[in-house]
């Protein structure tokens, strides 16, 4: 028997021995391609037009709608444990900030624009990435204007949402995000950006495949842009749509974004991996998003698995499919968990 033993491990394939390739944490570490670290992610956040605010979301744990007065307070510890980037959701909530048109998304007293100012001032480092949508805006909760049969109006959005993501550029925001999902929009942004002479210092991020579904609802609990009647398949993506997800990104490149974006994150992985092999000479972005998040929390609290160790395996996924950007509300859990 101890020389069948020998044997076999003489007239084996050496190439089948995998595991001296990972016996250490260093070396297992080695085999990823990516590595998280602190400046590959962006904490999306809540800013209201209250007072005072400071409210958790309950179906988005840990998460708050903060006030523009407490903003300060709210980032300070986040920026001395490193963060890099935050992406700035408006969240109106004063009696006739909503209207059909959405007139408040670009107010220069609205919550994202003096988000926007009071960060530069107070936080010069930080990278501000601004989400540019109407549904946060609109009395109707859609992501742009509405025809009378309440389908979007295309260019009427288009033409809007590029005035907004205009305004949020000339507010100082390093990165304007439109997160819409109208057609053209890309374009029509990077036009206006080159007109005004700042698209040199503005960088253009694209939703570029933004899938419907189920996963945004936490989110729209926390943003107050859940939509008044129907849905939103007509604009973003089908679930299965891999194909048009794929002509979506290779559009949006051309119109000149320039990174590109996949949203959600976990469940669409293979368009992760589309968008990396398309955007080959691109920063590819992923979107953890809400509905990601608070699954992850609620199995964790069911006793499924550790949330920590879960929220790295998630984030590693998303890494390992292609991106180098993420968007995520385990931001602030990252900052404390990769110091050690
Ligand atoms: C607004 C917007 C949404 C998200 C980002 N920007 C919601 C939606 O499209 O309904 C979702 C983010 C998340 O769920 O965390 N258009
Ligand atoms: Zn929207």
């Amino acid at each position: 028997a101890s020389t069948a033993a020998t044997s076999v491990s003489i007239s084996g394939d050496i190439g089948s021995q995998l595991h001296g390739g990972y016996f250490h944490p260093l070396a297992r570490s080695w085999q990823a391609e990516r590595q998280l670290t602190k400046s590959m992610l962006i904490y999306p956040i809540f800013v209201t037009d209250g007072e005072d605010d400071m409210i958790h979301v309950p179906s988005l744990p840990g998460q708050y709608q903060v006030s523009i007065d407490r903003l300060t307070a709210f980032l300070e510890p986040l920026v001395h444990k490193g963060l890099r980037s935050v992406m700035l959701f408006g969240v109106p909530q004063k009696p006739g900030s909503k209207d059909i048109l959405g007139s408040s998304a670009d107010d220069p007293e609205g919550p994202v624009i003096q988000a926007i100012q009071l960060i530069l001032r107070r936080f010069p480092q930080l990278f501000i990435c601004a989400d540019v949508c109407l549904c946060e805006y609109t009395s109707h909760g859609h992501c742009g204007i509405l025809r009378d049969d309440s389908s979007l109006n295309n260019q009427m959005s288009v033409d809007r949402i590029s005035d907004v993501a205009l305004a949020y550029a000339k507010a100082g925001a390093h990165c304007v995000a439109p997160s819409d999902m109208n057609d053209g929009r890309i374009r029509a942004i990077k036009l206006k950006l080159i007109e005004e002479g700042i698209a040199h210092k503005t960088l253009l991020m694209s939703y570029s495949a933004k899938f419907s579904g189920c996963l945004y609802g936490p989110f729209r609990d926390a943003a107050g842009s859940a939509p008044s009647f129907g849905d939103r398949r007509c604009y973003q993506l089908p679930p299965g749509g891999r194909g048009l997800a794929r002509r979506a990104i290779i559009r949006d490149m051309n119109e000149g974004a320039d990174i590109i974006m996949v949203k959600p994150a976990g469940q669409y992985l293979d368009v992760i991996s589309d968008a990396k092999e398309l955007g080959k000479d691109l920063p590819i972005a992923a979107y953890q998003v809400s509905g990601e998040y608070s699954m992850i929390h609620a199995a964790a609290k069911a006793g499924v698995f550790d949330l920590k160790t879960m929220a790295f395996e998630s984030t590693e996924s998303i890494l390992r499919a292609g991106a180098t950007i993420v968007i995520s509300y385990f931001t602030p859990n990252f900052l404390d968990w990769l110091d050690n």
